[in-house]
């Protein structure tokens, strides 16, 4: 299995990572420094970019940017334009895909949906072949240079 890593402020996105059953390590505040030391999936909440300050420090820790294959990301789609902002950030600066994107803690759809793509990479998939989430289609309009 692609492992998963994660991060969760209000607990939302960490109710969503039990609900899909899946193995995963959870970004620490108190701890952020933790060495994946293999290819992972992040599956990160939104929230503005001061409030980032553990998951910079976990992606700054010796080989997480570099064995990050993907990022789901959570959010709240009121927020509009901005919705799963640190997602689409981290997806243009690392240069990582955006596998998927759901709010809060997730649907049943959501749920089986991410299983899938995490089974998927898990065989070998490349992540290329994951589609990409609808709403990445469109224009971006704070981020116009995204995709
Ligand atoms: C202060 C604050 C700022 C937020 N900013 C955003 C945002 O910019 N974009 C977004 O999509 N959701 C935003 N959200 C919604 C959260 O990302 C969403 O509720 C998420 O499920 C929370 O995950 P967590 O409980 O794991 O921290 C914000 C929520 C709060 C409380």
């Amino acid at each position: 299995m692609v492992a998963v890593a994660f991060y969760s402020i209000t607990g939302q996105t960490k109710k969503f990572v039990v609900k899909t059953g899946l193995e995963a390590h959870e970004i620490d505040d108190a701890w952020p420094q933790y060495e994946m030391g293999e290819k992972y999936v992040l599956i990160t909440p939104s929230y503005q970019d001061f409030m980032m300050d553990s998951l910079v420090d976990f992606l700054n820790y010796k080989d997480n940017k570099k064995n990050l294959v993907g990022i789901i990301g959570c959010g709240n789609r009121n927020f509009n334009d901005l919705f799963a902002q640190t997602a689409k950030k981290l997806s243009v600066t690392l240069k990582v895909p955006i596998l998927y994107l759901l709010e809060f803690s997730g649907t049943d759809k959501d749920v089986k949906s991410v299983k899938r793509i995490i089974k998927d990479l898990s065989k070998g998939q490349s992540t290329k072949e994951v589609q990409k989430p609808k709403e990445l289609r469109g224009n971006i309009s704070f981020l116009s240079d995204y995709r």
